[in-house]
């Protein structure tokens, strides 16, 4: 029998994961799909031929028996539609951020204990094989001991647009829509260590920049009244338990040249840069750069393909989900002491 899935939420991220639904061939159904932008869902179910369409996700989960929710909407609805498919014992895959704090995402993960039900996180970039080669460097000791890492997800002019602006809707600028995805995938690759206090800062001195193209990812909302007032840029040291820290930057507008994503690891032993997926140590008397062997760059549709692959795997019970809500929860801690550092000019701890 096919895992029967609803996906709510029928804007620009759902295709994305209609991808990877259709990779999966006759082992799902996308059986309903809701949006509180009725037109949307229509639109939506009409290009996927999906039977069931809803303006909202209780008539959806309450009319149709899923196996599997996708929660896809902007971020101020995560906490809600999540809670709500567990509730209807539904497992859920949320998209990143998990929710619009901490505290939301504390409710999350407990209405999937009670339920009993998976909730996974969109985080994708977990799913690269990037990611699991920079795992193994660590894990094999060619890095040696990791005591810093800088995340890096600076865009010159790449303000989504939308709701991403509206920090009711998004929670917050760069730092929750870009920095999430660069923190997690470090604290990831560094073996999940806990995060103890960070110092952080955020701007909004450019704002929008609508006068000038665009690049990047775009909202498919068009809101009534648009606004920006969230960062248009955040910057953060983060301290874990094991001494290690992560320097992270993230823009959506900024004045420099080059726009720049990479996560570097600097080990005793060896540095590690995955966008160049360069390694950077000595041999003999000699400084080398060694460009490891093989493209392992992060792919999104690839590595999405590879999300929904492993949502439906571990709703099966055949492998292991790869971002567990408690990550979430992890990760929305970290995001909220930085926010709290930004308005308070001092660092914070972190339970
Ligand atoms: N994994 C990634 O790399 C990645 C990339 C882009 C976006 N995202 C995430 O995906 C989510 C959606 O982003 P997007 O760019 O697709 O936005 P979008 O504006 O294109 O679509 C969001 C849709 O959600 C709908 N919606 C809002 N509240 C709802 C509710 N309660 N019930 C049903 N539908 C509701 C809106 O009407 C809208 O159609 C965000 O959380 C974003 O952070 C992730």
């Amino acid at each position: 029998m096919a895992l029967k899935v609803g996906i709510i939420g029928n804007g620009g991220i759902a295709n994305s994961h209609m991808h990877g639904y259709i990779e999966l061939g006759d082992r799902v159904e996308v059986v309903a799909c809701c949006d509180i932008n009725f037109e949307k869902a229509k639109e939506f179910a009409a290009r996927y031929g999906i039977k069931n369409v809803y303006d909202n996700c209780y008539d959806m989960l309450r009319e149709n028996q899923l196996d599997m929710a996708d929660v896809c909407t902007w971020n101020a609805a995560h906490c809600e539609c999540s809670i709500a498919a567990l509730e209807a014992g539904v497992n859920v895959l949320c998209e990143k951020p998990m929710a619009m704090n901490a505290e939301e995402a504390l409710q999350m993960k407990a209405a999937a204990d009670k339920a009993g039900k998976l909730l996974m996180l969109g985080f994708v970039r977990r799913q690269g094989d990037d990611a699991a080669h920079a795992i193994r460097l660590i894990e094999d000791g060619t890095l040696g001991d990791v005591y810093f890492a800088k995340a890096t997800y600076l865009r010159r002019c790449g303000f989504p647009g939308g709701w991403f602006g509206d920090k009711a809707l998004s929670g917050g600028g760069p730092l929750i829509d870009l920095g999430v995805h660069v923190i997690d995938l470090t604290r990831y690759i560094m073996g999940c260590p806990k995060p103890v206090s960070v110092y952080g800062a955020a701007f909004n001195k450019i704002g929008a920049r609508e006068n000038v193209p665009r690049s990047g990812w775009a909202s498919e909302t068009v809101l009534d009244k648009p606004v920006f007032n969230v960062e248009d840029l955040a910057v953060a040291m983060i301290r874990f338990d094991n001494g290690a820290v992560l320097e992270v930057e993230c823009s959506f507008n900024l004045n420099l040249k080059n726009e720049k994503g990479d996560i570097e690891f600097f080990g005793s032993k060896a540095g590690f840069s995955l966008g160049e997926f360069e390694l950077h140590t000595e041999i003999g008397h000699e400084l080398a750069d060694i460009k490891l062997y093989g493209d392992h760059r992060f792919d999104f549709q690839r590595d999405m393909d590879k999300e929904i692959k492993n949502f439906a795997d571990a709703v099966e019970g055949k492998a292991p989900c790869l971002a567990p809500a408690e990550d979430g929860v992890t990760l929305m801690k970290i995001l909220d002491a930085i926010y709290l550092s930004a308005a308070t000019g001092k660092s914070v701890d972190i339970d």
